[in-house]
């Protein structure tokens, strides 16, 4: 998501912000800004667009010099990626300046509250209530630390905050709650970031700090309380990281740091759209409720991956509104005279909004007089800004070319959406709702439980490093997964790898199984009755014609383990949300094979991130 540097010390704070901000691009962002603090006096420089326009307005208009200044690259979430939405954001006294990482649920609560209060806002950010609000307590304590502290007290949702007051010379403060934050520990001087690429280069010294915590640096000091003011232990480290490593945080690929970033992705993706009472609030759907009630057909079309999510999204949509979905490829859609008219609702799928057959296809449906609503990680993309609403995944940039959060974003924002409908058609009661959004919001610890099992992934991967064919197989949602898990395998790992729903395989596929191909399966939890049973005779079927069998089962499922070569457990889940936790193994299991195979993860042959041709 964003980077955020704060720096205290003796250099150019300018120059060192922006070498920071250089070193954390690898994130994605689409503004970048700068604050310092000059003689009592904030300065402030903000451009849309890449690093290069904020180096060409600064080169135009340089700031005065300063060591204490804060900077922030930004990835859009409230409000567009323009100049005035850019951080820092400036309090309307013109005393404090603020960047911030997160996601602030209750933000337009505070600016009802301010606003009436006579503050004028100037950006449609979430970010704009927080930096007014800490000038307000700033003007009453006099105190920036004290002030962040009462600001974090009131907020709610995830973030992390670095302020500047124009009348503090010293001090940068930082506030943090499940967003990252780390210290820099120079030689006179100190440094915050959302990450250790912005400062490795000036220090590898650095401090952890834990959730729920304020920081606030001078030159020569840093003090960690938590929000209450009670000082709280932290941890020094050594960074032994190259640059290049440290960009990825560690890991080797941008994809395999994605997987790992999925908990929290979620999270984010279901962060604040419910109210207080449980009632589901996706404010950016800004289409009617009596056109909602009146739409007779769903059609969900996407590409790739992002059709998957919209495989699964079938029989979720569907169980809970009794409203009748259809899954298209983007690609074939509008070529084969496809019934639409103004009551089909129309959902397209899309991490990058780029996607050109997507793109084709909802201009084709919008034209039919659909209504189209857009589930995408990309504010400003082509396809939100063509849709009549959009549902944002709020995964962050996602680099690797083979989509992991960017999955499993889409398919909770598809959760949403479809128990909103079912909230708008009266289709559900609303204790049955929040029920399901409880099960919703005790995934991201799920998919944290099978992440911690990555190193079994990877194990079985190596026993199968010189294999040539897979097969996957699932029933209901798990079928979307088998096919995610051969697609994942062949994008990065070049091997031949097929998907299919396990009833179909005695059809015709089983003929290409033999004591060669594993065969992955995702097997339905026990309460899912039926499916199970049916499951678990299709691994036999599988067995008796001599494949090794990977089972992927609920833990405890003791009904599987006879006929499995190996069992990679998953969490306790309803069968409707399987996939959110299933599909891990899977994206872990690509991604380690296809390293140990001497290929390019990031970068897979042939492919594009985007692909904006038809
Ligand atoms: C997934 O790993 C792929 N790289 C690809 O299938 C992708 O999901 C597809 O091209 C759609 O992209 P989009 O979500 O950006 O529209």
């Amino acid at each position: 998501m964003c980077g955020i540097i704060g720096y205290v010390g003796s250099q150019d704070a300018t120059r060192v912000i922006l070498d920071g901000l250089k070193r954390v691009e690898y994130r994605g962002y689409d503004s970048a800004g700068i604050a310092i603090e000059a003689g009592g006096k904030l300065a402030v420089a903000k451009r849309s667009g890449k690093l290069t326009s904020l180096v060409t307005e600064l080169a135009a208009h340089p700031l005065p010099a300063s060591g204490h200044g804060i900077g922030h690259t930004r990835w859009a979430t409230h409000g567009g990626p323009t100049d005035n939405n850019a951080h820092p954001h400036v309090s309307a006294d013109g005393r404090v300046a603020l960047v911030h990482n997160g996601i602030i649920e209750n933000f337009a609560e505070l600016r009802a509250e301010l606003e009436a209060r006579g503050i004028t806002f100037i950006s449609q950010t979430d970010t704009e209530a927080a930096a007014q609000l800490l000038a307000l307590e700033l003007a009453a304590c006099d105190d920036l630390t004290q002030a962040m502290r009462l600001v974090c007290a009131r907020l709610k949702g995830a973030f992390t905050l670095v302020a500047l007051d124009a009348h503090d010379s010293e001090r940068v403060v930082a506030a943090r709650r499940d967003s990252p934050l780390v210290v820099g520990l120079g030689e006179g001087e100190n440094f915050v970031a959302s990450d250790v690429a912005s400062f490795i280069s000036y220090t590898r010294e650095a401090l952890e700090l834990g959730q729920d915590q304020v920081v606030t640096i001078t030159r020569s000091s840093v003090t960690v309380t938590d929000f209450a003011g009670n000082p709280v232990p932290t941890r020094r480290f050594h960074v032994d990281w190259s640059p290049a490593a440290a960009e990825k945080a560690g890991f080797d690929w941008f994809m395999r740091k994605e997987i790992f970033e999925q908990p929290r992705a979620v999270a984010d993706t279901l962060l604040g759209r419910t109210t207080d009472d449980g009632r589901l609030v996706l404010d950016e759907v800004r289409i009617d409720a009596a056109e909602l009630r009146l739409a007779n057909k769903i059609v969900v079309v996407a590409c790739g991956t992002a059709y998957y999510a919209g495989l699964v999204a079938k029989y979720a949509i569907e169980h809970w509104t009794r409203v009748p979905v259809e899954v298209e490829l983007a690609s074939e859609f509008r070529y084969r005279d496809p019934i639409v008219d103004s009551r089909t609702l129309c959902i397209t799928i899309s991490q990058s909004g780029e996607t050109m057959d997507t793109l084709q296809a909802i201009r084709y449906a919008r034209a039919q007089g659909a209504r189209v609503i857009a589930i995408c990680n990309t504010v400003g993309a082509t396809i939100p800004r063509e849709s009549d609403a959009v549902l944002y995944t709020r995964a962050g940039p996602e680099i690797g070319v083979a989509s992991t959060k960017g999955f499993l974003t889409q398919v909770s924002a598809t959760y949403l959406l479809g128990l909103y409908l079912a909230q708008v058609r009266g289709t559900m009661f609303a204790d049955e709702i929040s029920r399901w959004l409880g099960e919703l919001g005790a995934i991201p610890d799920k998919i944290q439980q099978v992440l911690d099992q990555a190193e079994r992934v990877y194990a079985l991967a190596d026993s199968l490093k010189t294999t040539q064919d897979f097969i996957f197989l699932g029933r209901h949602v798990g079928s979307a997964v088998a096919l995610e898990g051969a697609l994942k395998l062949k994008e990065i790992a070049y091997l031949h790898a097929e998907g299919f729903a396990a009833g179909e395989l005695k059809h015709g596929p089983i003929a290409i199984i033999d004591e060669t191909t594993p065969v992955f399966v995702v097997v339905p939890p026990t309460g899912a009755g039926q499916l199970h049973e049916k499951m678990v005779s299709n691994i036999q079927e599988v067995r008796a014609r001599g494949a090794s069998v990977v089972v992927l089962a609920e833990r405890g499922d003791t009904s599987v383990l006879p006929y499995a070569e190996h069992v990679l457990e998953l969490p306790i889940t309803p069968v409707l949300l399987q996939p959110l936790t299933a599909t891990v193994p899977l994206q872990l299991f690509a991604c380690e094979l296809a390293t140990l195979l001497g290929n390019d993860v990031d970068q897979p042959r042939n492919l594009a991130k985007s692909v904006t041709v038809e």
